[in-house]
């Protein structure tokens, strides 16, 4: 079992103009893992927002997974890469190249998306773009290397074994 948070980042959504059906698509797909969810919120598109969101909840609460939801993108308030990247000690690209490489077989706005994946301390903090679709054709990508990252960063792991496909 692991633990944990959802944090959506999207002004409309904070300012409650925007049901959060991205924050929502997440918790179905990992209803289907051992994982409890431990916090959820909603934040709007400011940097030092959403840094102290991910610090609180990789230093005070010990999540270890933390999956965002928003702001990946060009527009000139998508911050939450750069958030993400102050909030973190080390950058995991594997995770990012994967959620790419993947969503460009699908759409070529795939390539719109700048999000990150990065450790603080034992949380490993993963950057998913803003619409539901685009969080489900993610998630999917990274979901089977959780298990096995969270064990590795809490030191647990005995072996690296390949997941079944
Ligand atoms: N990735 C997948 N798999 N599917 C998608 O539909 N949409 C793209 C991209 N990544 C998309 C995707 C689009 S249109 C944008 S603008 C960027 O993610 C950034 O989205 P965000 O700013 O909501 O995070």
């Amino acid at each position: 079992m692991f633990t944990v948070g959802i944090l959506t980042i999207s002004d409309k959504g904070w300012r409650g103009e925007r049901e959060d059906k991205s924050g929502e698509a997440i918790r179905q797909i990992l209803s289907r893992l051992d994982v409890c969810i431990v916090n959820y919120d909603v934040v709007p598109d400011e940097k030092e927002f959403i840094v102290q969101k991910l610090i609180k909840w990789a230093d005070e609460d010990n999540l270890d997974v933390i999956l965002t939801t928003g702001g990946t993108g060009l527009s000139p308030r998508d911050v939450t890469p750069e958030a993400t990247l102050s909030a973190v000690d080390r950058v995991v690209p594997g995770f990012a190249e994967a959620m790419r490489a993947e969503s460009l077989k699908k759409t070529p706005h795939a390539m719109l998306s700048r999000a990150v994946a990065g450790t603080r301390g034992s949380s490993l903090i993963i950057n998913l773009p803003g619409s539901p679709k685009a969080v489900r054709e993610c998630l999917e990508v990274v979901l089977p290397a959780l298990p096995h990252a969270i064990e590795t960063l809490k030191g647990q792991a005995s072996e690296c074994g390949t997941p079944e496909t």
